[in-house]
């Protein structure tokens, strides 16, 4: 009796473990087949362009210096960790080289995304000659943002009259500046110099001091006088209105705390992680049932107030869902707790099908469909998004070291 427990246990084990295997595989075979149209678009004419997104049947590129330059150089690497074939490498390492120019860019703070994506995974992965002097070079021009009286790192310059300067802003920080940092920790780790790390550290506590409210929901602005170093005003420029929960920014949030952790160990950030995850993932009415969020959790109550916002109340962020999942499966690690993994399972599992992913030939190569870029400033709605893409195939990869027991990122 006790035996045939014993093989119905182990029955078990293997069939969940065959149908977590089948998801990842699925996954990247889906990958293989939907991108090789994009990787052949992005390289016609022996030219390397950055392909963003999709739209009226149009795949869009986007220069050097624009904040998703490195997602799909990224998105490469992945599939060369995914695959292990050579040739994803060698588009991978194309496709990065063409960003060298980013590690001298100082006009905004999203060099850590577009050097970490391309440069960061190229070096991890096949530790490439120079690729570490590009990080280290990148992180310097980061640390010339960093404004020592308010203790942050400014996300955008206020100039003329831009859109941030007709807001009366003078020092914008954003959340998602707080996926900057992994950069930063790295480095120091890199070369010994605990310069960026300390600058690291400052900007994440001035986040966690300045950019929650009391239910743990993010703000996606903090203006800072960067003289005083007082807060002026918090707000949005991607959500809804200034009090509504962006969902990319509740993303970047938990994603952003996670990494701080990683890097520091320190109890603060994780227990921050923690309730920030917790806040999505237990107290949010909001949720759908799929997991894949509403681009703004407050959006049909808002839309009441900001009618030009109802046509989209229903429009999810399947971009959001990615970067989450990807986020709990490493805070999974460091908790154990089963929520965040089931979470993160159901968005892969809701994300690895219809509506979101796209069917092979269509969706101008991307793999899945349904984000959204910026609905304030009228860009990038219900479309494939490059940074969605990289975020599904790094959850992927995270749950694969998982299920072999092994920590989910170096
Ligand atoms: N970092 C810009 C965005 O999430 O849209």
């Amino acid at each position: 009796m006790k035996r045939n427990i014993l093989s119905l246990a182990c029955l078990a084990a293997v069939l969940f473990s065959c149908t977590c295997n089948d998801i990842i595989q699925d996954n990247v075979r889906n990958a293989e087949k939907q991108l090789a149209s994009l990787i052949e678009a992005s390289e016609a004419n022996d030219t390397i362009r950055i392909p963003s997104t999709f739209k009226n049947g149009e795949i869009e590129f986007v220069p050097v210096d624009d904040w998703v330059s490195g997602f799909f150089a990224g998105t490469l690497w992945y599939m060369y960790e995914l695959t292990g074939k050579e040739e994803y490498a060698v588009h991978a390492q194309k496709h990065t080289e063409v960003l060298h120019e980013i590690q001298f860019l100082k006009w905004h703070h999203d060099v850590g995304f577009m050097v970490y994506d391309s440069y960061g995974n190229g070096l991890r992965l096949k530790n490439i000659p120079g690729y570490d002097t590009v990080l280290v070079n990148t992180a310097k021009s980061l640390a010339t943002r960093f404004r020592p009286n308010a203790g942050i790192i400014q996300s955008w310059n206020v100039v003329g009259d831009c859109w941030q300067a007709q807001r009366g802003w003078k020092c914008p920080v954003i959340i998602d500046n707080m996926m900057n940092l992994e950069l930063l920790f790295k480095v120091s780790e890199m070369t010994g110099d605990p310069t960026y790390r300390n600058i690291a550290i400052s900007h994440a506590d001035k986040t966690m001091e300045n950019h929650y409210r009391e239910d743990m929901s993010t703000y996606h602005v903090v203006d800072y006088d960067d003289e005083t170093g007082e807060v002026r005003r918090r707000c949005t420029a991607q959500g809804i209105a200034d009090e509504s929960r962006w969902a990319r920014g509740q993303a970047w949030s938990i994603y952003g705390f996670t990494v701080a952790y990683r890097f520091t160990g320190d109890e603060r950030y994780l227990d921050h992680a923690k309730k920030v995850a917790e806040y999505l993932l237990v107290n949010e009415d909001n949720m759908p049932e799929d997991m894949v969020p509403l681009w703004d959790f407050d959006a049909v109550e808002f839309a009441k107030v900001y009618p030009e916002y109802e046509k989209y109340v229903d429009q999810r962020d399947a971009s959001s869902a990615a970067i989450i999942a990807s986020a709990l499966y490493e805070l999974w690690w460091y908790t154990r707790e089963e929520l965040y993994i089931k979470s993160a399972d159901k968005m892969i599992e809701s994300l690895s099908k219809a509506p979101y992913r796209a069917e092979i030939g269509t969706n101008g190569g991307f793999i899945l469909k349904h984000s959204v870029g910026s609905i304030p400033h009228g860009g990038n709605i219900d479309v494939p998004l490059n940074y969605a893409d990289y975020y599904l195939l790094e959850a992927l990869i995270r749950k694969r070291h998982i299920q072999n027991g092994e920590k989910p990122v170096e």
